[in-house]
């Protein structure tokens, strides 16, 4: 619409004055805030952005494809991957607890993407550090500026506090619904543009259990038939967001084919919400919720059990971690 397209262009527009000449770094998550900060600015300042994507491995299946590929066709961003799935893997090995993990991912995104400034600025001086921080994140913390600290625990990793760059926040005024809009306006991949919350450490917190390769490609396969199903039913915008959840040190009796099966248990947690600080358990229709059960029972064989969390926050949190 009209003021959408002025909303993007007034952003453009702020970021060539604060920016000028210089070069700017910004990390992608695979989230919409991040995604359309970067595309903002990539507009203002084309190829003096470098744009940085830390795998962590962590992701539910295509997001990092969907960075990687969709959504550098989509801006012509300049773009750095890092693959650091074993790394974390590594660093996560025979960790259980929730806080835990949580820390581990944060910090081993901070040191990825701390190897990878420098190899930029080798490249020459960089002065400025893109975030996809929106209007209620500024409420949130007080409306402080300047400082790239923000959301620590909400964002993966949060930013180390002593980097020596200017913040470049072209989302600032802006809310989610208004980013959603700007991100279409501006040609980003629909399933980036409209993607629900996710959690920076990602699957990291939907195994309940250590983390391992194997544990993540259940959990992946699991995660996205539910997702599937889930938007094929057209309930995407009624859904909040639907974590599935690996019970990865329970197993549970199934007959699956031909015989008995030692499998584990996945929950489908599909909640409605409006902020995430409180929740309902979302009725999904039981043709639907019959069908993800029986596709990912065939499907995953690791998975023999399908279960549904009926659990409104409070008490129950949206995660399990
Ligand atoms: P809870 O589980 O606290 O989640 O009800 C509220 C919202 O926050 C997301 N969440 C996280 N997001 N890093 C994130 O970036 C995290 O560590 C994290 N933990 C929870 C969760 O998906 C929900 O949208």
């Amino acid at each position: 619409s009209w003021t959408m397209l002025n909303i993007v262009e007034d952003a453009v527009a702020a970021v060539q004055a604060q920016v000028g000449d210089g070069r700017a770094i910004c990390a992608l998550s695979g989230g919409v805030d991040s995604a359309v900060a970067a595309a903002i600015v990539q507009r203002a300042i084309g190829d003096r952005l470098t744009c940085v994507f830390v795998d962590h491995g962590l992701l539910r299946k295509g997001e990092a494809v969907q960075v990687e590929q969709d959504f550098v066709a989509a801006t012509g961003v300049k773009l750095r991957v890092v693959d650091a799935a074993e790394r974390f893997l590594k660093a996560l090995a025979g960790v259980t607890d929730p806080e835990e993990k949580r820390k581990i991912i944060g910090r081993e995104f901070i040191r990825v993407f701390e190897d990878e400034q420098r190899a930029i600025l080798a490249d020459g001086p960089a002065d400025f550090l893109v975030q996809g921080t929106l209007y209620p994140d500024v409420v949130e913390s007080g409306g402080g500026t300047g400082t790239a600290n923000i959301k620590s625990h909400h964002n993966v990793g949060g930013l180390p506090d002593d980097l020596k760059f200017a913040l470049v926040e072209p989302l600032r005024a802006l809310f989610k619904d208004e980013v959603r809009r700007a991100g279409e306006e501006l040609g980003l991949p629909a399933a980036m543009v409209w993607r629900q919350p996710f959690p920076g450490p990602g699957l990291g917190i939907r195994i309940i259990g250590e983390v391992t390769q194997e544990r993540l490609d259940i959990l992946r396969e699991a995660d996205a038939i539910a997702r599937e199903e889930l938007s094929r039913a057209g309930l995407d915008r009624d859904i909040w967001q639907c974590p599935v959840v690996l019970l990865a040190d329970v197993r549970s009796v199934g007959v699956q084919g031909d015989g008995r099966t030692y499998g584990h248990p996945i929950v489908l947690r599909p909640v409605t919400s409006e902020d995430a600080m409180t929740a309902d358990w979302s009725r999904v229709p039981y043709d639907v919720l019959a069908r993800i059960s029986t596709r990912i029972t065939n499907e995953v064989r690791e998975v023999n059990r399908v279960t549904l969390d009926i659990t409104s926050k409070p008490p129950g949190t949206i995660e399990w971690e």
